[in-house]
């Protein structure tokens, strides 16, 4: 049995905009699993969009919700499962996570991530709300070793998320 049937899942981690959802979403096309996004999930099972439960609710009912959410997807098998950035900050979604899956950490340099985080999508990230070079720099620092729990680390800055995909796949155990 080679690593991809002994791995149930493939779970992907990383900060936020190391494009974690779009590289998820070829690597299942490329292994024929399903995908799940857990960002996606939460705001099924909350029925509202991520800022208005930070917002409504707080930080700490969105990990709430993220925790359950994980704990639902991982399990089922057969998945590449695109997580949040802050899904690993909570020790049971780490076990869980390396319990139920191999894990991918995506990382990638301030200068990208900045580049990223400010296109289209501003505005969907409550963390960043504000002066978002301030707000990123301030949550490397915070989680500087918080992917470092992963199977295997893929670096995205200079790559496109088609070149991502590939080298997670010649990475997989
Ligand atoms: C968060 C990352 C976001 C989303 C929420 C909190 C974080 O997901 O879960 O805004 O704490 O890093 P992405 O990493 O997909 O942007």
């Amino acid at each position: 049995m080679n690593g991809r049937e002994a791995s149930r899942n493939i779970v992907v981690v990383g900060f936020m905009g190391t494009g974690k959802s779009t590289v998820s979403r070829l690597l299942s096309e490329h292994l024929g699993w399903d995908s799940k996004d857990t960002d996606e999930e939460i705001v099924k099972a909350a029925g509202k969009a991520i800022p208005r439960i930070f917002e409504e609710d707080g930080e700490s009912a969105f990990r709430d919700w993220e925790s359950r959410v994980l704990q639902g997807v991982l399990s089922r098998e057969r998945q590449v499962v695109a997580t949040g950035g802050g899904a690993v900050l909570r020790e049971g979604n780490r076990e869980e996570m390396l319990r139920r899956g191999w894990v991918v950490a995506l990382t990638a340099d301030k200068a990208s991530l900045l580049r990223r985080v400010t296109g289209a999508e501003a505005g969907a990230r409550p963390l960043l709300a504000g002066d978002a070079e301030e707000r990123i720099t301030a949550l490397l620092e915070s989680r500087r070793h918080a992917y470092d729990f992963a199977n295997a680390t893929v670096d995205t800055s200079d790559r496109t998320p088609a070149e991502v995909a590939e080298a997670v796949v010649r990475g997989l155990p």
